[in-house]
């Protein structure tokens, strides 16, 4: 039986589908990296497109002599207590580099004693060797009182490795849900000090990627004019599945779903080729019979809460006000900033607070008109649907 999975995949290739010119564009750049130019990118696009899933397959494909990690800051997020610090963030990013050295035994060997001596060469005195990070097996330290060296060590180590083996000839380390890097103490100075290093890092790339709006603020303070990367940072957005591409898609990878002309345009309207839209819904409808229009419909009237699960785990943590917000902007279809700052009930203050909080976590976005609106379909026909089969919107 064909499946066609909502979460990510141990054996991607098997189910991934197209994205050649997504995965070509991104290659491009990052095989500038085998030149002592290196790349730095952003990828953004709407929640459930595949960014991760892209990602990850762009990893997995690079040649031998490219090292890649993959960091999920959001993985650091749920299993830490307490705050997102830029200590963590920088452990997180040394035990990534570890693992990734530590798959490679065979080669790794080669060059171990190398690396070895180049890391013990750099400063490692004074430290708390009492946390259980390692790399190469040597205990790398905590750092309480010396974050100068811990940032230095662990930004600078990528290129070490490069340098110290002949068969490697790069590193790209992609940075997922980057936008939590705004919860560090101070996110500005992180982006600052990410970029000082990067720059010297000839045969090391970084893509940074997350759930993010193209207009929130996080891409303004990493790229914009004044940002750390001003507009260094290559942007790449990844687009929905065309209706072509939908359609292709289930040819291959459905388990045999069938549609009439009707049936399928009104699927496609449901996901808006969203990958992750897709794969849910098609894992509802029955097959081997041919789905219509009123099929779709029921179904996902009836299976909402399994399309748009996402959502209620997104929704759970959002504040009252935010919540308040995304149902004004729902029941309004969208609001300019004056007309929030006059009806929403809440402070100017507050407004542009959950303007920036919702626009990065990828909720709302500014719309050519000068309005805000919700990013997502799915989440508006969510609440649409809740609304009216329970008579108020979720809690
Ligand atoms: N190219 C693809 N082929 C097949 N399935 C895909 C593809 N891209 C995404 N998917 C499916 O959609 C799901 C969501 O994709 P993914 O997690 O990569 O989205 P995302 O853009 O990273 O979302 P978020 O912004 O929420 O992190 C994946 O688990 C996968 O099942
Ligand atoms: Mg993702």
């Amino acid at each position: 039986m064909k499946i066609m999975p909502i979460s990510m995949p141990k054996d991607i290739d098997k189910y991934f589908f197209n994205r050649t010119k997504d995965i070509n564009m991104i290659n491009t750049q990052l095989s500038t990296v085998k030149f002592d130019i290196p790349p730095q990118l952003l990828i953004t696009g709407y929640r459930g497109v595949g960014k991760t899933f892209l990602l990850r397959k762009v990893l997995n494909d690079q040649s031998d002599d490219i090292l890649t990690s993959f960091i999920d800051l959001s993985e650091i997020m749920g299993r830490q207590k307490g705050n997102l610090t830029e200590e963590k963030v920088l452990k997180a990013l040394l035990n990534a580099i570890d693992e990734t050295i530590s798959q490679n035994k065979k080669s790794y060997k080669k060059w171990i004693g190398k690396i070895t001596s180049t890391i013990k060469k750099l400063e490692l005195k004074n430290y708390d060797f009492s946390d259980n990070v390692n790399v190469f097996d040597i205990p790398i330290p905590v750092i309480s009182d010396n974050y100068d060296k811990l940032s230095k060590f662990v930004m600078e180590l990528p290129q070490k490795i490069v340098d110290s083996s002949n068969d490697i000839t790069g590193f790209i380390i992609v940075i997922d849900e980057f936008q939590l890097l705004k919860n560090v103490e101070d996110p500005e100075a992180f982006f600052w000090l990410m970029r000082s290093f990067t720059q010297k890092q000839f045969n090391v790339g970084y893509v940074f990627t997350g759930s993010v709006s193209k207009t929130a603020d996080i891409i303004n303070m990493i790229n914009g004019q004044e940002g750390a990367f001003g507009g260094r940072l290559i942007q790449i957005n990844i687009e929905p599945f065309t209706f072509d591409e939908t359609k292709r898609y289930i040819d291959e990878k459905s388990n045999n779903l069938k549609f009439t002309n009707e049936g399928f345009e009104r699927f496609y309207n449901c996901t808006r080729g969203i990958p992750l839209y897709i794969n849910s819904l098609s894992s509802i409808l029955p097959n081997n019979t041919v789905c219509d229009e009123d099929i779709i419909k029921e179904t996902l009237l009836l299976n909402i809460d399994q399309v748009a699960i996402m959502w209620i785990y997104i929704w759970g943590r959002l504040s009252q006000g935010e919540k308040d917000f995304i149902i004004y902007l729902l029941e309004h279809e969208g609001a300019t900033r004056a007309t929030l700052d006059k009806q929403l009930g809440y402070s100017k203050s507050s407004v542009t607070r959950f303007i920036d909080s919702l626009s990065n976590q990828g909720i709302i976005e500014f719309s050519q008109n000068k309005k805000f609106v919700l990013a997502d379909k799915m989440l508006q026909f969510w609440l649409k649907i809740k609304f009216e089969t329970a008579g108020c919107y979720p809690l």
